[in-house]
């Protein structure tokens, strides 16, 4: 059984790996740099995982290209590589304090490109390369805008994410495909992304490993999720997207 997770060099993407390879996945280490992506898999290799990398650039569709065709079969596609919208000033961390007015059409464009435009353009050229029972996997957030959550460019992006997810779920349904497509919401996590200490905001915030195990439970589910957006409890949210889903 194999599984590729981009983004898999750092962040919720390496743990989701690690715990993937744990339960007996050979993983494909999907990262952009070519140092840290070979890294990763040293790491996960020690751990006793079978790793291999695969550049996967979501600026490049190039890259994306070449990586679809040097994959013969996928069990697993885990879309968690992305990018905060705006980052905070000397830090290379979402900036939720940016007011929305602020945001410009670059800002925009470039959070669209990585988390939705590359995503849609692997995901898509690695279907015929999905088994009849695979998942794809798209890790998410909610885009309903809240006092302390609204930051623009990066909810507009996981929202296209989100259609993408409803829309190739529903095409798997007509088709009585057994193959699934869902999201997964892990709420807040220390990383890099946000720049957030584990345990801070009343221990509301996740380490890294409790996000990767709860990720993958998820991930590796018996239940039908197709369709679904589940969250970092195991509950399936039915609020922030009922408008998508009419
Ligand atoms: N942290 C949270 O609280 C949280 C909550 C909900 C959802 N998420 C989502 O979880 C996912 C992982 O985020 P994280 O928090 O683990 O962030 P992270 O530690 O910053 O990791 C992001 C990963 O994405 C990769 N990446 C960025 N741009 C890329 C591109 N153009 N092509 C290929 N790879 C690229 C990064 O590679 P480099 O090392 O090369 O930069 C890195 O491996 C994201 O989709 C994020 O939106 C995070």
């Amino acid at each position: 059984m194999k599984a590729l997770v981009t983004g898999a060099n750092k962040g919720i993407g390496f743990e989701i790996a690690r715990n993937l390879g744990k339960r007996g996945y050979d993983i494909l280490v999907g990262a952009r740099d070519e140092a840290r992506g070979p890294a990763a898999v040293e790491k996960l290799a020690a751990e006793g995982i079978s790793a291999a990398f695969i550049k996967i650039d979501l600026n490049d569709l190039a890259s994306l290209h070449t990586a679809a065709k040097m994959i013969d079969s996928l069990d697993i596609l885990v879309n968690n590589a992305g990018i905060p919208d705006s980052l905070k000033p000397g830090r290379a961390a979402l900036d939720i304090t940016k007011h929305t007015f602020d945001y410009t059409t670059e800002d925009l464009r470039t959070t669209m490109e990585t988390n939705f435009l590359g995503t849609h353009e692997l995901t898509k050229n690695l279907l015929s390369r999905l088994t009849d029972t695979g998942k794809i996997v798209n890790i998410t957030v909610p885009i309903s805008p809240t006092e302390f959550w609204h930051p623009l460019a990066y909810i507009t992006s996981k929202a296209a994410l989100n259609v993408m997810t409803l829309t190739y779920a529903y095409e798997f349904e007509k088709m009585g495909s057994h193959r699934q497509i869902f999201g997964i919401m892990p709420g807040a996590v220390a990383t890099d992304l946000n720049g957030m200490e584990a345990g801070a905001h009343s221990g509301f915030v996740k380490s890294l490993e409790a996000a990767g195990r709860m990720c993958t439970d998820i991930i590796l589910s018996d239940k039908n999720q197709n369709g679904q957006m589940i969250q970092y409890d195991g509950k399936t949210v039915t609020d922030y997207e009922i408008q998508l889903r009419g």
